[in-house]
């Protein structure tokens, strides 16, 4: 489904991703850890296509699409949705008109039909109320899950999430993961989810990869990775022991 193959991207002099490949199966969900600044950002990107790796393939259902133009990328974009770190919504926009943006922009859909997924893709994330306010006027966490409502409501086979749940409570946090975990089982949608919870990594992952320095340390199921000698990835399992 999605396969990467000595992916290197540099910055400058600045090498960040140093040669990784992994091959992510249909309907897994394949978390991403690391430390700050190794590169996890700049990998989902790549693969959406918002950045082009230096050397190295990216394949999406069979087909290389790291070298694709901006129009062959389109219904790439439209199968593979991200959920950026940072919300990214149009801050002239009501919260349901960010929601519908994607829907109205690749899809000839009646008002209706609009506002059943919008609802619906709202409710997933447990947002109430708030359809007819700005961004401004809602707090970082709810921007956040009206973020993540307007990539779930395109429905897309590929979803990139870029840490859903850094920022938010702990309430909202188990539920995006189950979230995650629902779309996954049902929708057989397959997901890349970089976060920083390893906690929540060993429970709904089907596979973790651990990233150190633009380079895969460790990749494995939870449990190969709790029997892992790597000192980093000791350490983010020593967070989850104590
Ligand atoms: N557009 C860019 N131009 C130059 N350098 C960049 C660019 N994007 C990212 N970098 C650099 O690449 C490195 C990796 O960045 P990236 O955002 O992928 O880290 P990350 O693993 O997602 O970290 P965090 O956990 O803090 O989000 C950083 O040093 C960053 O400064
Ligand atoms: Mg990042």
């Amino acid at each position: 489904m999605i396969e990467f193959k000595g992916i290197v991207k540099r910055f400058g002099t600045r090498t960040v991703l140093n040669g990784l490949s992994a091959k992510i199966r249909e309907g897994e969900i394949v978390f991403i850890l690391g430390t700050s600044g190794t590169g996890k950002s700049v990998l989902l990107k790549n693969i959406v296509g918002l950045m082009t790796p230096d050397e190295g393939e990216i394949w999406i259902d069979n087909e290389e699409v790291s070298k694709f133009s901006e129009d062959q990328y389109l219904p790439i974009r439209k199968k593979c949705g991200m959920v950026f770190q940072h919300p990214a919504l149009f801050d002239s926009l009501s919260i349901y008109e960010n929601v519908a943006f994607g829907l109205r922009r690749h899809y000839q859909l009646s008002e209706e039909e609009i506002r059943n997924k919008v609802s619906k893709a709202l409710r997933l994330v447990q947002l109430h109320g708030v359809e007819n306010k700005r961004p401004a006027q809602i707090s970082y966490g709810m921007q956040k899950r009206a973020s993540l409502a307007r990539t779930i409501a395109l429905e897309p086979r590929i979803l990139l999430f870029d840490e859903p749940t850094t920022g938010l409570d702990p309430v909202t946090t188990t539920a995006v993961n189950q979230l995650i975990l629902d779309l996954s089982r049902e929708l057989k949608t397959t997901s890349m989810v970089v976060s920083h919870d390893m906690n929540c990594a060993l429970t709904i992952a089907d596979r973790i990869i651990v990233l150190d320095k633009g380079q895969i340390v460790e990749m494995g199921t939870p449990d190969e990775l709790k029997k892992s000698q790597h000192p980093l990835v000791k350490d983010f399992l020593a967070e989850v022991l104590n």
